[in-house]
């Protein structure tokens, strides 16, 4: 039974305790943050996930259990990893260490990480729930004999939009990242990338040749959202980041040469039912779709009895509307791919090795990030077969991520 500690009980982690719920084998034994931390190790306890305490410090966690969890902002996760790093050197061991998408903010911040954990000797993975979605997994699987006799695919197009993150250091660029892009487009190309990359291949195989984005802000700056951000603490009429996002990659297969295409679009203005997570992949002669909002059940709640529904986010995460037909997923957890992505961890920690994606493979996909902020701000293609490029990527701060989007946006 492997003891799982949490850093951060916040949304992500309350998804995770849900999660956990169809995992065998572990149990989540401590939760340690600065907000929000009793009432999920209450929930936790109530679901029988074990007896969850709560911790007053990384160190007091790290002690605690087999495998700790970085679910705390990305602002904090340098210093969250050090701490870390501290109660290791101390004596404590640890079988694993997970970390939450995206890496960090930057290809510096993310390299300082994964080098951390790498002298750490310990075992790692980067959660990147949709590359684990089951109705990605199955298609690939069911579409394993059709690959191999005519090719990988050589087109993908990944795309997560909703409504705006819900607590207000998502929407500033400097305690994020950026905006929408950072966001979210590490999902969407994390999952692109993994949809062109041939079966029986690595996560990492494919050559990434050349990045070009386009970068907005379209709606967060107009009224009425603008006066809603800013009564959050939140002003983008002088530290914007961008709602809409839209990255293209080129890769080539390092074996055959065949290139091929990842279109990555994400936004904060998706004003529609709930969150929606768009993939199609096509190859030579086949393809597949996965929409997360077609569902088998579907609901409608009128005006009449709106008022009755105090929280729409109980509903559906992002959701918008509390009434009107309203989108039903009965497994969340499951269908983004939370409870797979558990599974897969946590068997490889228990056989002492990283998961399908460990630290390194974050770094990589935060490499790909800030080449789309590059090419947005330069506007100019990023040719990252070029060294220089390559170099100048390993320090670059994007404006937006500076504060300075007013600049680019
Ligand atoms: N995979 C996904 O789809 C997904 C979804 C949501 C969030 N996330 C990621 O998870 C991370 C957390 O997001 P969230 O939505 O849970 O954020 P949140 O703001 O809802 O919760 C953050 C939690 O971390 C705690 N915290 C903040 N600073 C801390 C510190 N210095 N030390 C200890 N605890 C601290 C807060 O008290 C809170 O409990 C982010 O990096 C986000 O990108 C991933």
């Amino acid at each position: 039974m492997l003891k799982i500690g949490m850093i951060g009980a916040g949304f992500v982690a309350s998804f995770h305790e849900r999660a956990l719920r169809s995992v065998r084998n572990a149990e989540l034994a401590g939760i340690y943050a600065l907000k929000g931390a009793e009432m999920l190790a209450q929930r936790a306890r109530q679901s029988r996930l074990g007896d969850t305490k709560v911790y007053d410090s990384v160190a007091e966690l790290v002690k605690a259990v087999d495998v700790v969890c970085v679910f705390a902002p990305n602002f904090a996760r340098v210093d969250m990893m050090r701490q870390i790093a501290a109660a290791v050197e101390d004596g404590t061991r640890i079988k694993g260490i997970i970390v939450e998408k995206p890496l960090a903010r930057n290809f510096a911040e993310a390299d300082t990480l994964a080098r951390i954990a790498k002298a750490m000797g310990v075992p790692t993975a980067y959660f990147e729930n949709q590359i684990h979605m089951p109705a990605i997994v199955q298609a690939r699987a069911q579409l394993a004999q059709v690959e191999k006799a005519m090719g990988a695919a050589h087109l993908a197009r990944s795309a997560e939009e909703h409504g705006g993150p819900h607590e207000p250091w998502f929407w500033d660029p400097t305690t994020q990242g950026g905006g929408v892009c950072c966001d979210m487009g590490c999902h969407s190309i994390a999952c692109g990338m993994y949809m062109v990359t041939p079966a029986g291949k690595p996560v990492d195989y494919l050559k990434p040749l050349r990045v070009n984005a386009t970068m907005a802000l379209l709606k967060w700056c107009k009224e009425p959202w603008l006066g809603q951000l800013k009564d959050r603490g939140v002003d983008y009429s002088q530290i914007p980041a961008e709602d809409y996002s839209s990255v293209a990659i080129e890769f080539e297969d390092p074996q055959t040469r065949q290139h091929s295409i990842v279109q990555a679009t994400n936004s904060w203005m998706y004003d529609a039912p709930g969150l929606r997570l768009l993939m199609e992949t096509f190859g030579p002669g086949y393809s597949y779709t996965v929409n997360s909002l077609q569902s088998p059940a579907g609901l409608f709640i009128s005006d009449a009895a709106a008022t009755a529904v105090i929280d729409s986010e109980l509903a559906l995460e992002k959701s918008q509307a509390t009434r009107g037909s309203l989108i039903l997923q009965p497994d969340e957890a499951g269908l983004y791919g939370y409870v797979a992505e558990w599974l897969d961890a946590l068997t490889a920690f228990e056989q002492g090795r990283d998961a399908l994606l460990n630290l390194e493979y974050g770094r990589l996909i935060t490499l790909l990030i800030m080449a789309a902020y590059m090419s947005h701000e330069r506007r100019k293609v990023i040719d990252l077969t070029d060294p220089a490029t390559l170099r100048d990527l390993e320090t670059y701060v994007p404006l937006i991520q500076k504060g300075e989007g007013k600049q680019v946006l």
